[in-house]
């Protein structure tokens, strides 16, 4: 049976090669990200949909659940995958657009889409939201502080999703990778978990079969031990 997702964050790393799995594997995938040049390289190489949306903006992000949700259909699966990482210093020298930036991108935006996914998935009684989280949410570091607070909020938001979700049989689940080597940071990482290692992990839970819902998938590359 063809399925449809949509996927945030599917411009670079571990959303590129999701989405590129994923349509490998018959799904239809709406894409999204900010770069129009990379969205549309991704939309060639794939076979894919998708359209550029700003998530640091509410209005952007309940508007892409709906463009989907037209363009697709249905909605059947949602993977809030984007987020960022773009200050590592000490709270003293972080300012507030700082903490606004990784607020709006990193809980605000996917809790909207889950929230218009639930409305939307519980209505048909089926349907998968998956949350990107981190390995941050299992541990703490000094220069991570606001980058750490998002993604322990997520890590709250979503298992009370579980919950919520559970008497409308829609599925939910907390990814929690561990460091993949990525655009994430600016310095390569070879001994990193591999973009396509990290997605394949994810695609594992989306085609999970029917009776099964994986709540949390936690996984490391083997060099990382600070948990
Ligand atoms: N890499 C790691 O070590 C690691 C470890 C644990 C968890 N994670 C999490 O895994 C997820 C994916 O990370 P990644 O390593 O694949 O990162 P990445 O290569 O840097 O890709 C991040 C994606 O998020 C999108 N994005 C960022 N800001 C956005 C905004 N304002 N609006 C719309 N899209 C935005 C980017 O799109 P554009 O560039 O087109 O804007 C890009 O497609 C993130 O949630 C991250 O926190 C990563």
């Amino acid at each position: 049976m063809e399925r449809t997702v949509l996927i945030t964050g599917a411009t670079r790393g571990i959303g590129r090669e999701l989405a590129k799995q994923l349509t490998e594997l018959g799904f239809r995938v709406f894409a999204t990200g900010r770069d129009v040049e990379l969205l549309e390289s991704l939309k060639a190489e794939a076979g894919c949909l998708g359209a550029v949306a700003d998530l640091s903006d509410p209005e952007q992000v309940v508007g892409l659940y709906a463009q989907a949700k037209k363009v697709l259909g249905t909605v059947d699966v949602l993977v809030n995958n984007a987020g960022l990482n773009h200050i590592k210093a000490p709270v003293v020298e972080i300012g507030l657009d700082d903490w606004e930036l990784q607020y709006a991108v990193n809980l605000r935006a996917p809790f909207l889409l889950s929230r218009e996914a639930l409305r939307d998935m519980a209505e048909r009684k089926r349907g998968h939201i998956l949350n990107v989280i981190s390995t941050i949410a299992k541990t703490s570091s000094p220069n991570y502080s606001i980058y750490t607070t998002m993604k322990y909020g997520l890590m709250g938001f979503t298992q009370c999703l579980i919950k919520e979700a559970r008497e409308t049989n829609v599925k939910v689940t907390a990814v929690y990778p561990g460091g993949t080597d990525t655009d994430f940071r600016p310095e390569v990482r070879p001994e990193y978990l591999r973009a396509e290692s990290a997605a394949k992990m994810i695609v594992h839970c989306i085609t999970a079969p029917d009776d099964v819902v994986v709540h949390d998938l936690t996984y490391r590359p083997l060099v990382e031990s600070n948990f």
